[in-house]
């Protein structure tokens, strides 16, 4: 998309931010972060973030980019008139790149699965098999490097030719059917002996199990889910135009990324304890359920390899977004994005290596206590994105008038006349001072 397009309809906007917003995140991380950070505990002050902090945000960023009709670093500077505030916009693209490279890494997991999906080597396992093999895949460093290679090619060709559009058309498709398969496997997982300890440990909050970390991991995953923090949402609605409902476009985004959260994890917790696993079993979690669980399924071989496909769909379209964000900046509109995406893109895959490499050579090597993987998430998700978002709550709430505020986020909307004061409120006080509040226990604690 160059920077002077627009979107074709407020529905191909939704698309696409959902589209950003759906992703490993809510399918992945999430699971994995509640399960290492106590289950129900870590859902609801996850739930708590998503409200009071993350959908603002998301508000806050459409609203700049929508005022500013301009990419994340000239947008800051076009309102204040203030060149300093470019670096913001800056911090976001250095985000991205560092979330891509990590990023890619699961997707190439995700190509991984599917592939041996459909050779039909993953069905009628053992249960303690699916967990060895899981660690032989990310263990293997040609498997690892090739796959991430092969994820970021996919991206990097679909964001060249320009066909994201219609990828993200073909998300209204994917998205439902992602769902429905979803609905079959908590039904599944539910209905499994045992399940009930994992439904208590997922929705049953045991509030003494939340560390300071783990609400730091807490708002990290509502920024991270929501694709906030990093002005990425700031470029994604310059290409806006003003009669868009804001309002109505967050709250769409925002409920769709928590159904798909907690869908996730009544998929997963109950199949943990069924099983045997560990709730607390890291970044392999749902891939070692998950496969377990189409097991116990009639066709389950079959419904695991469109899951895998509808999970790397979902993948894809997230890491359009990040990498349209890189390519937007460097061009700025003009200069050849097909170049720019690829050299991008072969930067974002030297980083990446080292992440790829800690599940298996690199898995001594540690950075502040945590793996090269963990630790470039951390910086992502849980430092950059949660410092951007400061600023960037500071910059709308405190650099533009709050009739312009209100002008861009009642335009066209009922909704949002009833949500701006609530709104103002948020992004002006509580957003900056939950944030700080988080930011300095966890540095406390630490
Ligand atoms: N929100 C995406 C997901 O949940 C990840 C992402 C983060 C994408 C930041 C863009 C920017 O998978």
């Amino acid at each position: 998309m160059k920077s002077n397009d627009q979107w074709s309809s407020r529905f191909g906007f939704i698309l696409a931010s959902a589209g950003s917003a759906i992703g490993l995140g809510a399918l992945w991380k999430f699971p994995y972060m509640a399960g290492t950070n106590g289950g129900g505990a870590f859902f609801l002050v996850f739930l708590l973030f998503t409200f009071a902090v993350g959908a603002p945000m998301l508000l806050a960023e459409f609203v700049v980019g929508r005022h500013s009709q301009q990419n994340a670093v000239s947008s800051y500077e076009s309102i204040s008139g203030n060149p300093k505030w470019k670096w913001l916009g800056y911090l976001g693209v250095t985000a991205s790149f560092i979330i891509l490279s990590f990023y890619s890494v699961i997707g190439g997991w995700v190509i991984t699965y599917l592939l041996r999906s459909f050779s039909g080597s993953l069905t009628g396992l053992s249960n303690s098999r699916y967990a060895e093999l899981f660690g032989e895949i990310i263990g293997s460093p040609s498997t690892s490097l090739l796959t991430q290679a092969a994820f970021l090619a996919i991206t990097i060709a679909i964001v060249q030719f320009g066909v994201q559009k219609g990828i993200e058309k073909a998300s209204r498709y994917m998205m439902p059917a992602l769902f429905v398969l979803f609905i079959v496997l908590v039904a599944r997982s539910l209905s499994l002996d045992g399940a009930m300890e994992g439904v208590a440990f997922f929705l049953q909050p045991d509030l003494t199990k939340l560390t300071a970390e783990g609400v730091l991991d807490a708002l990290g995953q509502s920024f991270f889910a929501l694709s906030v923090g990093i002005s990425l949402m700031v470029t994604y609605s310059s290409y806006l135009d003003k009669s868009a409902d804001l309002t109505g476009s967050v709250i769409s985004v925002v409920s769709l990324n928590v159904f798909i959260s907690f869908l996730a994890g009544l998929a997963i917790f109950p199949a943990v304890f069924a099983f045997g696993f560990e709730p607390s079993g890291g970044a392999g979690l749902i891939f070692t359920v998950l496969p377990a669980v189409f097991n116990q399924m009639a066709f389950g071989g079959l419904f695991f390899t469109i899951f895998m496909a509808l999970l790397l769909f979902a993948t894809l379209t997230s890491a359009f977004s990040l990498m349209e964000i890189i390519v937007s900046t460097v061009t700025r509109g003009k200069g050849n994005r097909k170049k720019v995406a690829w050299i991008a893109g072969f930067f974002v895959f030297l980083l990446g290596i080292p992440s790829a490499l800690s599940f298996g050579t690199l898995a001594d090597v540690s950075i502040f206590g945590r793996t090269i993987f963990d630790a470039m998430d951390f910086l992502a998700s849980n430092v950059l994105m949660p410092v951007g978002a400061l600023f960037i709550s500071i910059f709308v709430s405190r650099k533009m008038k709050r009739d312009i505020l209100s002008s861009e986020v009642m335009m066209s909307s009922k909704i949002g006349r009833v949500i701006f004061p609530i709104w103002y409120i948020l992004i002006r006080y509580i957003v900056p001072a939950a944030i700080v509040i988080v930011l300095i226990t966890s540095l406390l604690a630490y």
